[in-house]
């Protein structure tokens, strides 16, 4: 039992007579909050207040009958709140005690409350205790409470009733309440900490989470998970998605792990996305309460879709670097008989017929053309940069392909709208060119039309190609530019691949656009020398 130190008591009054209190006279308080600066004072106070509701009304339900009123203050000894009886209320409140009314020993004589917050211990008072004679029908207990650590407390919560309901158990009972009601503050305060952790943890992650119930139904999600959950939603024709279960291809995922009570880790799973595949690589994991029941699901997707182009671009890199050393090793071992083939022919040439002689000529010329092609794949080739007019390198271009052009019924027409000088392997560029013309005059065999725009687009300088030619079946767009991809009967589908490759080692890009029927634009970007 809390053993109450009568001097306090004694002391007290002695300080009330000095204020010349009057014992008979009824009490009148000379400071009350505000009826803004109360407002604000229940803000601050709001998640103690619940608190104290809540433990106090749980408290007051165990002595039914009993007339206790409960009242809450601040560390000032202003009134916060009142809870429980009725009957005593309405005898307070006539007394003049109200909320927001300051208890003060200069006014209202010995108080619980005052006394509390003096010596910051529980105290109690009964009958003549009080110093006012209007009080002395009334039991008080009054026990400091503190919150968030706080050395000082932060207020005090009492238990006001009439005198033969008095005893002196109860001081020790509410002191029981109120320490319950101090670790659960700590507890939620705890539980909140937690909760922004969490919440922050989970915004801030690169990762797409989605947490559900155990029945599947989404109950959080980070930005990434809420943009995720709006778009499988969307392909819903009910545009509804409040299981998880239901959702394209990870549901399924979802359904298992509610169903086996097993983590799945590192499923690799694709989403459309206005279009395009992405990849996620798919995390589900059952959270279980103490009781081993799953509570949660909780689900986290990476998006891999970089790392996958990536790694397809290092395949096709792999690929290329095979297919290179088995090119330059095949080229290497051609080129020198042909050479002799080339001579020994050249020797014989009057014991053939001209045309079979100019023939066989050609088809070694072409020969030595594909052989010297597969050389470049091997083997990195001499480059020889230089600072050069584009242009002159496109116009040197045209001159050779113009007169081949004119045979096949083809027109070029030119728009120079901004040209600069590059720094290049002008025989690089020149090759370059050619295969993309090349091209556009083999997709039209019946003749058309090849637009060249030149203009500068930052600092890079733009060359278009634009034909109207057959186009480009999607599927071939698609693998354009991998070794031997080609639809033409004679084509070795090295072209592009070459000239990917040249673009590349000189920090360009190439784009392909394509329609089949309408033709095909080639976008070739280079950067210009810095000012
Ligand atoms: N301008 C174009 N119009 C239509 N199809 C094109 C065009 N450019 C390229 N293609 C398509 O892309 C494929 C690959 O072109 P690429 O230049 O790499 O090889 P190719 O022309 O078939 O053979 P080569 O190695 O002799 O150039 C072609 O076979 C063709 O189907
Ligand atoms: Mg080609």
């Amino acid at each position: 039992m809390l053993k109450q130190d009568a001097s306090i008591v004694i002391q007290a009054k002695e300080r009330c007579k000095e204020y010349g209190l009057d014992p008979s006279s009824l009490p009148t308080f000379s400071q009350c909050l505000s009826s803004d600066a109360y407002a604000k004072k229940i803000k601050t106070y709001s998640d103690i207040l619940d608190m104290v509701k809540f433990f106090m009304n749980k408290f007051l339900s165990s002595f039914e009958g009993v007339p206790f009123l409960v009242v809450v203050t601040d560390d000032e000894g202003h009134i916060l709140r009142f809870e429980g009886d009725s009957t005593v209320l309405d005898t307070v409140n006539q007394l003049g005690i109200k909320e927001g009314v300051r208890y003060i020993e200069k006014d209202m004589g010995v108080n619980a409350v005052s006394l509390a917050l003096r010596y910051d211990r529980p105290i109690q008072l009964a009958g003549e205790d009080h110093y006012c004679q209007v009080y002395q029908n009334t039991a008080c207990y009054s026990v400091p409470f503190r919150y968030k650590g706080n050395n000082k407390p932060l207020g005090t919560i009492s238990l006001l009733t009439h005198i033969p309901y008095d005893n002196p158990l109860l001081l020790m009972l509410l002191h029981t309440v109120v320490d319950s009601i101090e670790r659960e503050l700590l507890v939620q305060e705890k539980n909140k900490k937690l909760f922004i952790l969490n919440q922050g943890l989970l915004q801030t992650s690169y990762q797409a989470v989605i947490v559900t119930d155990a029945q599947g139904d989404i109950i959080d999600c980070n930005e990434n998970g809420k943009q995720l959950v709006k778009l499988m939603s969307s392909k819903r024709s009910d545009g509804n998605l409040s299981s998880i279960f239901y959702a394209e291809k990870i549901g399924s995922y979802f359904s298992n792990v509610h169903s086996d009570k097993q983590e799945i880790t590192g499923i690799e799973v694709s989403i459309d996305i206005d279009g395009t595949l992405h990849y996620f690589l798919l995390d589900v994991i059952p959270i279980f309460d103490d009781g081993h029941s799953l509570i949660y699901i909780v689900g986290s997707l990476r998006d891999i879709s970089e790392m996958k182009s990536a790694e397809a671009y290092l395949r096709n890199s792999e690929k290329l670097s095979v297919v290179g050393q088995m090119a330059a090793g095949v080229a290497h071992e051609i080129r020198n008989p042909l050479t002799t083939v080339k001579g020994l022919l050249q020797l014989s040439k009057d014991q053939f017929q001209s045309e079979h002689y100019n023939l066989i000529m050609s088809e070694i010329d072409r020969m030595n053309f594909i052989v010297s092609e597969l050389l470049v794949l091997g083997k990195p080739q001499a480059v020889h940069y230089s600072e050069v007019e584009f242009i002159s390198i496109l116009d040197d271009v045209l001159k050779l392909f113009e007169g081949q052009a004119v045979m096949n019924g083809i027109t070029i027409t030119r728009d120079i709208k901004s040209s600069g000088r590059i720094y290049c392997d002008p025989n690089q560029i020149k090759q370059v060119f050619i295969n993309i013309l090349k091209n556009a005059a083999e997709a039209m065999p019946y003749g058309g039309k090849i637009h060249i725009i030149v203009d500068r687009e930052g600092s890079e300088q733009l060359i278009r190609f634009v034909d109207n030619g057959e186009g480009i079946p999607e599927d071939v767009l698609n693998k354009i530019g991998q070794p031997f991809c080609t639809t033409k009967k004679d084509g070795n589908g090295l072209g592009i691949m070459m000239t990917k490759k040249m673009i590349d080692s000189h920090n360009g890009k190439i784009q392909f656009n394509s329609q089949v029927q309408s033709g095909t634009t080639v976008d070739i970007h280079l950067p210009l020398p810095h000012l």
